[in-house]
């Protein structure tokens, strides 16, 4: 079955074009892609192999969750080379993928499609931010890969997912960046000296860092870096059970599984 590839634009029109904030370097990106779709037969990380079969585990544990109805959603999806890898032996009806990277979701994933044969019936490739985008349908799956710790309104993001996700639906959050023991407690010996350094070293809370302290967000890759205790509290408040999944090979990740 060959599906139809809708390519949909959401951003067009609007003035802050928000893929020029950190996702715009098409051109680090080729060798990678290059390899990602099987032209190039060595990698210089297994990094994507890793993701594969890390998405793979957590996928085999619900057989029987995509079905030959089954909606999908990816967000944040980029070039959706993982999600068709993944679900190419698989048959549903739809696959929808958002991403506000022109190049990834507008060229290359179309490119992953045609190339990683999707038994589905229709390919909806949305380029804008998901915050924009507003669906009738409810998603039986819904991806979201290196993408969670992204977002700067988390809360806001998981309660949009739960009103788009179908009563017995799950959400897949990927690749959320985990530390191990040994490197929280590096991190936590650099913060003295880091704190007389800076000349903070009066400030008496200081002396007890939060994790916010020893794994602060990077705004120039747009990373933000959740406790478990703040994944915990995100989950519960916007009505989500979940489960932990951490994946100790480097590097090293944590992934959840969320249902209503
Ligand atoms: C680290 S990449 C992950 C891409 C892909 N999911 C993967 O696993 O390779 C993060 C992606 O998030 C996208 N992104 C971040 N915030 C977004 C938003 N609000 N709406 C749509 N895409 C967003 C970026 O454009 C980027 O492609």
């Amino acid at each position: 079955m060959n599906p139809n590839i809708n390519k949909i634009d959401l951003l067009s029109n609007n003035s802050l074009d928000l893929s020029k904030e950190y996702w715009d370097e098409e051109r680090n990106e080729k060798p990678k892609f290059r390899f990602d779709l099987g032209l190039e037969l060595i990698s210089k990380d297994n990094k994507a192999l890793k993701e594969l079969a890390e998405f793979k585990q957590l996928l085999n544990r619900y057989p029987n969750l995509v079905k030959e109805s089954s909606d999908i959603l990816s967000i944040a999806c980029g070039n959706c080379w993982l999600e068709f890898n993944v679900l190419s032996s698989k048959k549903y009806n739809s696959f929808t993928g958002i991403d506000f990277s022109y190049h990834r979701v507008h060229k290359y994933a179309e490119i992953a499609a045609s190339k990683i044969i999707q038994n589905c019936n229709v390919i909806d490739l949305i380029y804008g931010d998901f915050f924009n985008f507003n669906s009738e349908k409810k998603f039986d799956v819904i991806i979201l890969s290196k993408a969670f710790h992204h977002f700067d309104e988390p809360l806001r993001l998981l309660r949009k997912l739960n009103s788009m996700l179908s009563e017995d639906g799950i959400i897949f959050i990927m690749g959320e960046n985990y530390f191990l023991r040994r490197v929280r407690f590096y991190k936590f010996l650099a913060h003295f000296p880091k704190l007389i350094l800076r000349k903070s070293y009066r400030d008496v809370s200081s002396l007890f860092p939060s994790y916010n302290d020893l794994f602060p967000p990077s705004y120039t890759k747009g990373d933000i870096n959740y406790s478990y205790r703040d994944y915990c509290d995100l989950f519960t408040r916007s009505l989500f059970k979940h489960e932990r999944f951490i994946f100790k090979e480097k590097p090293s990740t944590q992934a959840f599984i969320l249902k209503k």
